[in-house]
């Protein structure tokens, strides 16, 4: 960077002129200079890219006063950083006291002793300067966090995988349909992605099963049966109560990606609206992916045939609204079907633990 380029802007906001020159002569060797000579301009010339580093604002003038002019800078978000420090002939305790309240750094009083404003200019720079490298570093921080606590849930997730007929690409599409759904549903961006980030540990309890039940070829029975459907609330087990967003839905869906609207699901035999959102749209995510993958016990399904399914089980197995939903977005979810087409080979022969499934294939 020159050095022209890297010389801090200052905004002077003030309707004397001579005021104004006596400004320029204080800081106009050392800074780049913006002049406004009302409340107006002021607000004009601090959108102007890149915006100033620091205004110095009167505040008796015509039209808008300074407080009003920074009352509105900040409450606007891409000029509220801005440090102001008013610069007036106000100076009773009052007056500054409003000046501070509304978000001012500092307050210098006319007539204005030179070295003064030059030291408090350049130490509110330099703390700015200091607020924005912290601010920077707390962001990269907190998105190293973020990502290595997602790289764990994950990893999470492919150790359920070694114990579970389910391969990895099962893993991501039903995880992106998931995320699709809540879109649909009207969730916030960030929340569908906390799906997309929590749903592929849905079967993470069957860690929890024994391979003689989890790895018996035939049908089980019933006693073997009720085994398997612990491997919800053994999932909820693992992943445990935490306030992450992330792990605490990755919970929810655990435990309740079995359950049914009609109320014959597991665990717990929950219908209807007690069931958890995100248990809801993992239950469709979930069965209607095993339905179209090739499972070491089946051949997969044609896809009509597959929504066909889900289709005739709105209001028993699934949400109907999110049936409808499901529907409605098709073409996204064959998309996404083919994105993460299944390329690998499948391990051996693992057990159904879906009732659709068990039941249809
Ligand atoms: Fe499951
Ligand atoms: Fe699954």
């Amino acid at each position: 960077m020159d050095q022209e380029a890297a010389r801090k802007c200052i905004l002077i906001v003030d309707d004397t002129p001579e005021n104004i020159d006596v400004l320029l002569g204080i800081l106009g060797e050392q800074y780049k200079i913006r002049i406004a000579l009302n409340g107006e301009k002021a607000l004009a010339l601090a959108t102007v890219e890149p915006p100033p580093d620091l205004i110095l604002l009167d505040i008796m003038m015509p039209g808008m006063n300074g407080y009003e002019v920074c009352r509105r800078l900040k409450g606007d978000v891409a000029l509220s950083s801005i440090p102001v420090i008013f610069l007036t002939a106000k100076g009773k305790d009052e007056d500054e006291a409003m000046g501070f309240a509304l978000g001012a750094v500092d307050y210098i009083t006319k007539p204005v002793s030179p070295p003064v404003v030059k030291a408090r200019v350049e130490t509110h720079l330099a703390l700015d300067d200091q607020k924005c490298h912290l601010e920077s570093l707390v962001r990269e921080r907190t998105a190293q966090l973020k990502k290595t606590r997602l790289q764990i849930i994950r990893r999470l997730g492919v150790a359920a995988e070694f114990k579970d007929n389910e391969t990895g690409m099962h893993i991501m599409r039903m995880s992106h349909v998931c995320q699709l759904l809540g879109k649909a549903h009207g969730l916030r961006d960030e929340h569908a992605e906390v799906l997309l980030n929590a749903s592929p540990m849905h079967d993470i309890g069957k860690i929890g099963i024994p391979d003689d039940i989890l790895l018996k070829p035939g049908r089980l029975d019933t006693e073997e049966w009720h085994v398997m459907q612990k491997h919800t609330i053994k999932g909820a087990l693992i992943l445990g109560q935490h306030s992450s967003e992330p792990l605490k839905t990755a919970r929810l869906v655990a435990l309740t990606h079995h359950e049914k609207w009609n109320g014959e699901g597991y665990p717990e035999g929950l219908a209807g609206d007690d069931i958890p959102l995100a248990g809801r749209i993992a239950a469709i995510a979930d069965v209607y992916d095993a339905l179209i993958s090739k499972r070491p016990y089946k051949d997969p399904w044609p896809q009509d045939k597959a929504v066909d399914l889900i289709r005739g089980e709105a209001g028993k197995h699934f949400d109907p609204d999110l049936v409808a939903l499901f529907l409605k977005h098709l073409p996204e979810i064959e998309r996404i079907s083919v994105r993460y087409a299944d390329g690998e080979e499948l391990r051996p022969g693992r057990q159904a633990e879906s009732g659709v499934n068990e039941e249809t294939t």
